[in-house]
């Protein structure tokens, strides 16, 4: 019996191993942790689970039958983060490069099968070159079984990438259609094709950062929603991202303790907004001091900075924060901010997040590269995604609410729960001057008779009252109370139940 165990224990022993310890060095030199280095570190001490540890190929051709490694460049299973039950796979880049063979796909579809049936995230630590080469065709149906589940556990449960390697071809698809993707800086890099194929296809001349590194993917393609530091920091991150997210569409999100008093007075944002309309201030100020504790966890920092994307929680419950950041391009939406702000707003109500908005918007940006790239229907992704949530609601706006910009901010009208405004709102078609050049035309040439013009709309107009008066804004706020205010809104729509009329799914505009 003790031979048995013992046996084990060895085989054990080598399937942690990987590709051998010449490997591991080399991945150690890269400064990259090993698969199950990275496991250790993403789930709480001891409670990994591991499934189909002695799992090998089945290919016979190019010599692979000589080498079958146990594991077969992935290692699976469940584990828990903060108690929390999730699922992983973590590829083992030692083992043929974490290339997917048909095997390594059966693993990875085998725990997200369990976590769609359990109603568990899944978080997916991806270091892979890719389809493996010596499988063919085999290697490409696996792709597609992982895909397809990809498919299924969407607005199911929380899917979430670590890109902690070169992931080429087949490796960037999974991820894709996961809900966040997370990339290391200086270690990790994903392309469809990579920098040599590039050359010969484009005759471009660039580097595998340049191409897809995480500078890359999180400030131009927004391919990837954050960028870290070193493998260390990616799964502590993780972990804190875990913890603000329920575990399935069954669950609500979890209630953390807090220590923060809900009817916190912050008398400093009476004075946030400047005097002068023109003049910018930053958002993010306002919502760390909403914030329980100032904790935020801030989705897509680097890309499209004119809104601001993340996670808060009030009185310990997650909320989703949607916000214009008047610091850049004035706050005004485009295309690359509606459709940050668009998928954000829908991850949320897909998983009963609700979603504060704080608004400061001047209106959609104008201009030919603007319009040739279809802000048009880009702009509607963001009307669309708010005026399709069911989720709790509840909006502030801070300053201007101009134009189509003001009914898509989560209004009113798109079935706001709870509608603010500070007293410095102004809720308007567009802004005086603007507004005065297109009534006043024939007056241009008068220049007092246009200063009276612009005073009488800023007058009527550059006020949350008119508003107000039809019951647009439920009510305007002191800026000083806006925790207090916003923290029983969303106590008070706890029981919420909106159902939108039956249909196999809508057709947003893509
Ligand atoms: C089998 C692979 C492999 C692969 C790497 N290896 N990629 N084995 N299939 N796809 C093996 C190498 O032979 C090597 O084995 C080990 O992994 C490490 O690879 P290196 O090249 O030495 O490492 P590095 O220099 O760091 O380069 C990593 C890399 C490069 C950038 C990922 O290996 C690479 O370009 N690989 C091919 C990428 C690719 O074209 N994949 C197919 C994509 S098509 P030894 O034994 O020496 O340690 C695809 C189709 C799916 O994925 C489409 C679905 C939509």
């Amino acid at each position: 019996m003790s031979d048995i165990l013992s046996q084990l224990e060895q085989r054990r022993a080598a399937a942690r191993m990987g590709g051998g310890a010449k490997r591991i060095a080399a991945q150690h030199s890269k400064g990259k942790l090993t698969a199950r280095e990275r496991v250790d570190l993403l789930l709480d001490e001891g409670s990994f689970e591991e499934f189909d540890m002695f799992v090998a190929h089945r290919c016979t051709d190019f010599g692979m039958e000589q080498e079958r490694p146990a594991g077969d460049g992935v290692v699976t299973g469940w584990g828990t983060v903060n108690g929390r039950m999730v699922y992983v796979f973590s590829q083992d880049f030692t083992v043929f490069g974490g290339s997917l063979s048909e095997t390594h796909a059966q693993k990875i579809c085998k725990i997200m099968d369990m976590a769609i049936q359990n109603g568990a995230p899944v978080i997916g630590i991806n270091d892979s070159g890719g389809a493996r080469i010596q499988e063919g065709v085999a290697s490409l149906a696996g792709y597609a079984d992982v895909f397809q589940r990809n498919i299924m556990a969407s607005g199911v449960v929380p899917q979430i990438s670590l890109i902690m390697g070169p992931c080429a071809g087949g490796a960037v698809y999974s991820p894709a259609m996961t809900d966040f993707i997370f990339m290391v800086r200086d270690s990790s890099y994903m392309f469809v094709t990579g920098p040599d194929v590039v050359k010969t296809v484009t005759n471009e001349i660039v580097t595998a950062e340049e191409l897809g590194g995480a500078k890359t993917h999180t400030s131009k393609s927004s391919v990837a929603d954050g960028a870290f530091e070193n493998d260390v920091e990616a799964m502590m991150e993780v972990r804190r991202l875990i913890d603000f997210l329920p575990a399935s569409n069954r669950e609500k999100p979890p209630v953390r303790p807090f220590f923060d008093d809900p009817a916190r007075i912050e008398m400093s944002l009476d004075t946030l907004i400047p005097d002068n309309p023109n003049q910018p201030y930053d958002m993010k100020e306002l919502i760390l001091k909403l914030a329980d504790e100032s904790d935020f966890y801030e989705i897509q920092e680097d890309y499209a900075k004119n809104i601001i994307t993340g996670f808060i929680r009030l009185e310990g419950s997650t909320v989703g924060v949607v916000a214009n950041q008047p610091m850049v391009l004035a706050g005004c939406l485009d295309i690359d901010s509606s459709r940050k702000a668009a998928r954000f707003v829908r991850f949320c109500d897909a998983f009963e997040i609700p979603i504060l908005t704080l608004v400061d918007v001047p209106g959609f940006l104008p201009g030919t590269g603007q319009e040739y790239g279809g802000v048009i229907k880009h702009g509607a992704k963001l009307l669309f995604a708010y005026g399709e949530a069911t989720v709790p609601k509840v909006t502030v706006i801070t300053r201007k609410a101009y134009g189509g910009a003001y009914d898509v901010m989560a209004s009113k009208h798109l079935r706001g729960d709870f509608n603010y405004a500070w007293p410095t709102a102004e809720i308007a078609v567009m802004g005086a001057k603007g507004a005065v050049e297109i009534l006043y035309r024939s007056e241009l040439g008068d220049k007092d008779k246009i200063a009276q013009r612009t005073k009488d709309y800023e007058d009527r107009f550059a006020n949350p009252f008119v508003a107000a008066e039809k019951g647009f804004i439920d009510e305007v706020i002191m800026p000083h109370s806006t925790r207090r205010r916003v923290a029983r809104a969303f106590a008070s729509l706890r029981g919420k139940k909106l159902s939108n009329p039956w249909k196999k799914h809508d057709n947003i505009p893509l």
